[in-house]
């Protein structure tokens, strides 16, 4: 099966970006070590990061033209504002985990609140980037479990 990870904006700087809350982890250390991950299990991964909330939503609509079976998504700050990317996750009905890297609970109020977190399958944050394995392992159960 394949799996989607997407990143949303500003995440292209993971590894420079604020390296206290975030870490030092950069996105294609993440996207290669999920990679990796995935073709353990007998799975592909495809990811995409993008600054612009369209580019997110196009790629979710296209997901569901080319049958991916789960999404992992970690929407950064559209999480708090994004209402249509939102709609574009339930409008394709993909299953998705969203993921943090930090714990937006110990953050700025803003931060509590999210658009996606009661219509996702799950919700992983705090971890930093092992968060995305534990996401990619839980995405992989569920696809198993459905082929059973
Ligand atoms: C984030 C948390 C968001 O509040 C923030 O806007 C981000 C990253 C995280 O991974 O911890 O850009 O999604």
């Amino acid at each position: 099966a394949t799996i989607l990870v997407l990143h949303g904006p500003n995440l292209n700087l993971l590894g420079k970006r604020e390296p206290t809350i975030y870490g030092s982890t950069t996105l294609d250390d993440i996207n290669q070590t999920l990679t990796t991950l995935a073709l353990e299990h007998g799975h592909h991964l495809q990811a995409m990061q993008s600054n612009a909330e369209y580019e997110l939503i196009d790629r979710i609509h296209d997901a569901a033209n080319e049958g991916i079976h789960f999404i992992i998504i970690n929407p950064a700050a559209f999480t708090h504002t994004s209402v249509a990317l939102r709609d574009a996750l339930l409008g394709v009905n993909i299953p998705f985990i969203e993921i943090h890297l930090s714990n937006v609970y110990q953050r700025e109020h803003f931060r509590h609140q999210s658009y996606f977190s009661d219509v996702a399958k799950g919700v992983i944050c705090g971890l930093g980037a092992q968060g995305y394995e534990l996401a990619l392992l839980a995405a992989i159960r569920h696809i198993e479990n459905l082929a059973l």
